[in-house]
């Protein structure tokens, strides 16, 4: 019995997992177990002997299994203190870094052209992207056939008399309406507009203008200026200077392209501003007396001023960024770029 317990012990040694040690018990203790096997022989004993070997066969019994639960719990442990090591923290390892959000930068100008000529009692007005042709182009002095009409490739939609807004210019028809030729108007409309453009790095079917308008009485073309710069200052800084070239808009007369000193080389002539020293930024002038008229006001009495600037342009002048298509690519590294050459 002694030499037993010590194999078994020994045995028990070289046991790492479950399995082993079943395989074990089952050698010792299993019903053809070695331990288990020493019951038969309590027949062959004479009867003497039988009740001391009896006791020390359960003494036996009772240590094997000891030795047993005792590995078998032994085992439990390490594997639990294993399982505990693979799944602990390391808190001291740096963590994921969750992407920020970022603005669009694109609504970023959208935003503070708006804030500043709110300031200067401008409101921000909408409107909408499935225009009617009559208010697109027919109210703006360009009637059906007109020359100036193929500049803007349009989407038309349900026979001609409905399209894709090529221009917010309409929002100038539609607020003009609105007033009633009484009403004094200042209003800018930023919006996306359409085209019929192959996108490419300056062109896209899809764009956001920013529109402005102001009708009132006594107003000129150096009102018109003066707006612009103070626009221009707040978007490009105070050493930012403005000029105006004669061009022409059907609706507006007389029409100008409005530019401002390259902010890249202040001037000097680079290939941003393609060695002119400026880069255009919008269209502008004074509301055509026609259209002012169509939408009910008597240019007689009330005079106006318009512009319309394109905000990926400002944006893509403001920020360096020279393809189009990267606001629309939905590429993170992208934005994250922008952000980078904010700072
Ligand atoms: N709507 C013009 C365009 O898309 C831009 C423009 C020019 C707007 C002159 C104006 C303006 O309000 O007065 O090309």
């Amino acid at each position: 019995m002694d030499n037993l317990l010590k194999e078994l012990e020994t045995d028990l040694k070289s046991v790492t997992n479950e399995q082993s040690l079943n395989e074990i018990k089952t050698k010792y203790l299993g019903k053809k177990g070695s331990i288990t096997e020493l019951s038969s022989k309590i027949k062959d004993l004479p009867n003497e002997e039988k009740k001391e070997f009896g006791a020390n066969l359960n003494k036996l019994k009772t240590e094997a299994n000891n030795l047993i639960d005792a590995k078998k719990e032994a085992i439990e442990t390490e594997n639990l203190n294993k399982k505990l090591a693979s799944e602990s923290i390391d808190i001291s390892l740096p963590s994921t870094k969750i992407p920020m959000g970022s603005p669009n930068i694109v609504e970023k100008i959208v935003e503070e052209v708006e804030e500043l000529l709110m300031s200067m009692g401008y409101d921000v007005v909408d409107g909408p992207e499935v225009e009617k042709d009559e208010y697109n182009f027919e109210m703006l002095n360009l009637p059906k056939g007109h020359p100036a009409r193929d500049a803007q490739d349009t989407f038309y939609l349900k026979g001609e008399e409905l399209l894709l807004r090529s221009q917010t210019s309409p929002v100038q028809v539609r607020t003009m309406l609105e007033g009633k030729g009484e009403k004094p108007i200042r209003m800018i409309c930023p919006g996306k507009t359409y085209r019929r453009d192959n996108d490419d790095a300056t062109h896209s079917h899809q764009f956001m203008q920013i529109e402005g308008l102001l009708v009132d009485k006594n107003v000129s073309l150096s009102d018109l200026k003066g707006t612009f710069d103070v626009i221009a200052k707040h978007l490009f800084g105070e050493t930012c200077e403005t000029r105006f070239r004669p061009s022409y808009y059907p609706f507006t007369e007389p029409s100008v392209e409005t530019d401002i000193s390259c902010h890249a080389c202040h001037g000097k002539g680079c290939s941003i501003c393609k060695n002119t020293g400026w880069i255009t930024v919008s269209g502008a002038g004074m509301v055509h007396p026609d259209v002012l008229r169509n939408c009910g006001y008597d240019p007689k009495e009330w005079q106006g001023f318009a512009f319309g600037f394109g905000a990926e342009r400002l944006a893509m002048i403001k920020y360096g960024i020279d393809d189009l298509r990267a606001f629309y690519m939905t590429d993170l590294r992208e934005t994250g770029n922008f952000d980078r050459k904010e700072a």
